[in-house]
């Protein structure tokens, strides 16, 4: 029989019992068991104990031995699954027959393609280290993203996940209830905002300090991160670093890092390509290079740019007990579903139209309170030139731009336009639209205003 289907039924086996797919590590020490490997030579390669290669194995042959319901060991793991999954493929219909996926498998539950596809939680209460963390009052409608990324974590084991989207969208309230929803499937669950910027020597320092003892934390990075690291493989860990665009420049282009902080990448890429069994959340306004190159080889690493709440957006303005019902979905496009800007404009229809959104909607152009221009005004500050030159060209046009008339209107090198334009979409900054082959740019109506507002002459 050919190992990869026998992996494969053990890799069922598992996930039938635990939620969770087999590891890396976990393929490699079935792999070589069944080449009749020793876990001596097995560590070796690996660079670590026969101890912690004995006791993950051990792990496995227990699951087996539970869910076959037969002594499964190192000796007889091969010719034990070998023969359940003949016997299960001969007889699909035999009595207490599981079925997962196309595979039949031991008795447990009938309640079979269920217990695939939702993993069982380990019921253990896991260490939280929220520290800063916001506390949620209210939160509206966002399933289909909390679905998205709990398959990612849970189902497909990512280890690293960008989430992604202007300011205010939503992204940290968001992992806070996404941590509310899947926090028993992990020992340890830490988030950490970076919005004063710290050096990764400080960031690791701190994360160190939540597994063991300061006295044993290493002084220098290099010893630093393969410290973290074994933790990730020792203990599942959910950890959000949130604000990473703190480590970002402003003045460059997006994704940027600050002189001092490069070696953050080193360590976002470790942690993606390393086999380990936890995951890491980065929260930030722009994308970095180095996620955008690890996701498209890497099939544990994913990014998610949060978009409009939304008709959940109504909620917010329910709450602030607003009237005129029809308008609303205006309201809420125009402000792109973004939460924070619809909350710095309710206090406006409310103090100054008596909370009639009609009434504010027939204002001139788009209205935006001081606030939400001081939000817009930190994001702005961020761009280049270049990118300023195209947004405030694309703020005079009416309609989306294809990319050769905004190569003759705004007067910059090919490269510097189609990098900038690369960065303000990282930044999300830019609504793109595909008819064809073509793609339009153009910019939602908020920025739009923000950039008349602020950069217009009277006479533009
Ligand atoms: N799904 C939601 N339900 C209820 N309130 C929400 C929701 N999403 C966002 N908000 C509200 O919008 C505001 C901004 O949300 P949040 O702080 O999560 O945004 P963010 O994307 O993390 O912004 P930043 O990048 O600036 O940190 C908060 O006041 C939050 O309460
Ligand atoms: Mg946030």
């Amino acid at each position: 029989m050919e190992l990869k289907e026998i992996l494969r039924f053990a890799d069922e086996l598992v996930f039938s019992k635990t939620g969770n797919h087999l590891d890396d590590l976990q393929q490699a020490i079935l792999r070589e068991t069944f080449q009749g490997q020793r876990y001596a030579k097995i560590a070796q390669d690996r660079n670590c104990s026969e101890g912690y290669i004995r006791g993950v194995a051990s792990e496995m042959w227990k699951i087996f031995s539970e869910v076959l319901g037969q002594n499964v060991s190192k000796t007889n793991v091969r010719v034990t699954l070998e023969r359940s999954l003949l016997a299960n493929i001969s007889s699909p219909f035999g009595k207490n027959v599981l079925r997962i996926g196309d595979i039949n498998i031991c008795p447990q539950t009938s309640q079979s393609s269920k217990v695939a596809q939702k993993p069982q939680q380990t019921q253990t209460q896991p260490h939280m280290d929220l520290g800063d963390a916001p506390e949620i009052f209210s939160f509206y409608d966002r399933t289909p993203q909390l679905a998205t990324l709990e398959t990612w974590i849970l189902h497909d084991r990512t280890r690293l996940i960008a989430l992604l989207g202007i300011s205010g969208i939503g992204k940290t309230i968001l992992v806070v209830r996404l941590i509310e929803q899947i926090q028993t499937n992990f020992d340890y669950v830490i988030y950490r905002s970076l919005r004063f910027s710290p050096t990764l020597n400080s960031t690791l320092i701190n994360l160190l300090q939540i597994f063991s003892d300061k006295t044993d934390i290493p002084q220098n990075i290099e010893a630093q991160i393969p410290q973290l690291l074994d933790n990730l493989r020792k203990y599942r860990c959910l950890i959000i670093l949130d604000d990473v665009q703190m480590l970002f420049s402003s003045g460059q282009l997006a994704g940027q890092y600050k002189t001092g902080y490069e070696d953050y990448q080193l360590f976002f890429k470790l942690i993606a390509e390393v086999c380990h069994h936890s995951c890491s959340i980065l929260i930030s306004w722009e994308k970095t290079r180095e996620i955008a190159k690890l996701e498209r080889v890497n099939n544990y690493v994913h990014s998610l740019v949060l978009g409009s709440l939304g008709i959940a957006a109504k909620e917010i303005l329910k709450q602030q007990n607003l009237s005129d019902e029809d308008a609303w979905e205006t309201l809420i496009n125009t402000y792109q579903g973004n939460p924070l800007w619809l909350e710095l404009t309710t206090t406006i229809v409310q103090d100054l139209f008596g909370g009639s959104v009609s009434e504010f909607l027939q204002c001139d152009g788009v209205v935006l309170s001081e606030s939400l221009q001081a939000q817009l005004d930190q994001q702005f500050q961020r761009l280049t030139q270049q990118e300023l030159a195209i947004m405030i060209q694309l703020a005079k046009e009416n309609e989306p731009l294809s990319l050769p008339p905004i190569f003759k209107t705004v007067q910059l090198s090919t490269s510097d336009l189609l990098n900038a334009m690369q960065s303000l979409g990282m930044r999300s900054f830019l609504d793109a639209e595909e008819q064809g082959k073509t793609t339009f740019f153009s910019l939602n109506p908020v920025m739009k205003q923000y950039v008349k507002n602020r950069y217009f002459q009277p006479n533009d």
